[in-house]
């Protein structure tokens, strides 16, 4: 088991290149495997859902060639249909792969997507679209068997909810299906707006995307591609957080500052000074910050439910009282009891969060609960007095490529402490 070892109070203060987005990287290299030739992905981040992306392509016989953050993947001798169970697990977003392998094999075999932190996550959806596009699907002993007769056809898809990975499997399922679908209420997610690019860049015809109504005219095939990952913007999120946490100043490249519009005047709110130029964002803040008044998560272009977490820690040291509403997941609040460890004032009510910030966290063994939440531990850290140990390190590991090297580099007393002890 590893830890992380903080020691706060530190003002961090320098440059922070971001990472290219696990959330768009993920169906990205589901979509490689529809492409059925070579493509490269450039930008690719190096974590460890990516790791699982990986595995899953490998297992249905894709080659795999990684340099850097460049991983190019040969699909043409793949003709896998099934995903074992250990993989399923391994990451929920591996159901994305449905609409991907259905559409180029004519059928696919899965098992139900790993449990989650984040409270129950269905995928009735998913199955509900992949459905209407033609796949006949039957639940057996926790398994998806599905087949396709023929070939999928579109048609028009009003979703209930604006799902992301919903929306990125009809994009899958319906580039190369015959005829034209139409999707209403889609997911308008950046990551949605670069999955569609990259299946344009392979062949596909895509119209609206990043707006509520997309159409996809169904092509014969798709073809190999380049691509660069968009950046990650709640490791953006992330990193503003460590600068309005500790005080700092924080100039963070290789972002994209449209993608963080919900969340600027939130932190300007906290009092932070933030300035935004084409790819770069500096983040000044000031010696204690603000409460917020509200934080509402909601879709896209709405504040996202990824950095809540992020900024409950940073009002749990805000001068006033913050309101949380969580809209999007039923159970996101794990992190709170973590904080509360650390000595935040913090009062959960269903999806209402109350949080009356205090002057100082007391540092504390505390455990990541989840990937945002786990980030949001860290982010705590780097402002509480004294030590803060924070272990179940696995799940930042699934979203943030080098930490803790990171932040040591712009002034963070911040070790990784690598496997002591024996794991039993
Ligand atoms: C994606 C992101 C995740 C982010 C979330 C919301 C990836 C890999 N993950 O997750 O980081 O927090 O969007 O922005 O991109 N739902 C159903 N039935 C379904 C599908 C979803 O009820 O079949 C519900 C979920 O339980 C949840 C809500 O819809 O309450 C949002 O889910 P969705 O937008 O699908 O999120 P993900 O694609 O899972």
């Amino acid at each position: 088991m590893s830890k992380l070892i903080v020691e706060g109070e530190h003002r961090l203060n320098g440059v922070v290149h971001i990472h290219g987005a696990k959330n768009s990287a993920l169906p990205i290299l589901a979509a490689t495997f529809l492409a059925g030739e070579v493509c490269e992905i450039e930008n690719c981040p190096l974590l460890s859902d990516v790791h699982a992306a990986i595995k899953i392509l490998e297992h249905l016989g894709c080659r795999i060639e990684r340099e850097g953050h460049t991983v190019r993947v040969d699909a043409s001798q793949a003709g896998g249909y099934e995903v074992p169970d250990t993989l399923m697990r391994e990451m929920r977003s591996s159901i994305v792969f449905l609409g991907a392998i259905a559409a180029r094999t004519g059928r696919a075999q899965l098992s139900f997507p790993g449990g989650c932190e984040l409270g129950p996550r269905p995928i009735d959806l998913h199955l509900a679209v992949l459905r209407q596009l033609g796949l006949c699907i039957d639940e057996e002993g926790g398994k998806l068997l599905c087949r396709v007769r023929g070939r999928l056809v579109g048609c028009p898809i009003s979703l209930s909810f604006p799902s992301v990975g919903a929306t990125e499997n009809i994009l899958l399922a319906a580039a190369t299906a015959r005829g034209t679908t139409t999707i209403f209420n889609a997911a308008r997610e950046p990551e949605i707006v670069d999955l569609c690019n990259f299946l344009i860049a392979c062949g596909a015809h895509i119209r609206g995307a990043g707006e509520g109504t997309i159409i996809i005219e169904g092509v014969d095939r798709l073809h190999g591609c380049h691509h660069r990952v968009i950046p990650d913007r709640i490791e953006t999120a992330t990193y503003m957080g460590a600068a309005a946490i500790t005080g700092g100043s924080l100039l963070l490249k290789e972002v994209c500052p449209e993608h963080v519009q919900a969340l600027i005047p939130v932190f300007e709110e906290t009092g932070c000074q933030v300035t935004a130029w084409r790819g770069e964002l500096l983040v000044n803040a000031p010696g204690r910050l603000r409460r917020i008044r509200t934080v509402r998560t909601l879709p896209y272009p709405g504040f996202p439910t990824d950095a809540q977490a992020l900024i409950m820690a940073l009002s749990s040291v805000a001068e006033g009282t913050s309101v949380f509403i969580e809209t999007i997941f039923e159970s996101r609040y794990k992190h709170v009891c973590e904080l509360m460890r650390m000595g935040a004032h913090i009062k959960v009510e269903g999806r209402v969060a109350v949080v009356e910030g205090v002057s100082t966290l007391c540092g504390a063994p505390v455990e990541c609960t989840d990937l945002r939440g786990g980030a949001a531990l860290v982010l705590a850290g780097l402002a509480a007095q004294g030590i803060t140990e924070i272990t179940q390190l696995q799940h930042i590991e699934r979203g943030y490529e080098a930490m803790a090297e990171t932040l040591a580099g712009v002034g963070a007393h911040i070790v990784l402490q690598s496997g002591y002890g024996a794991d039993t």
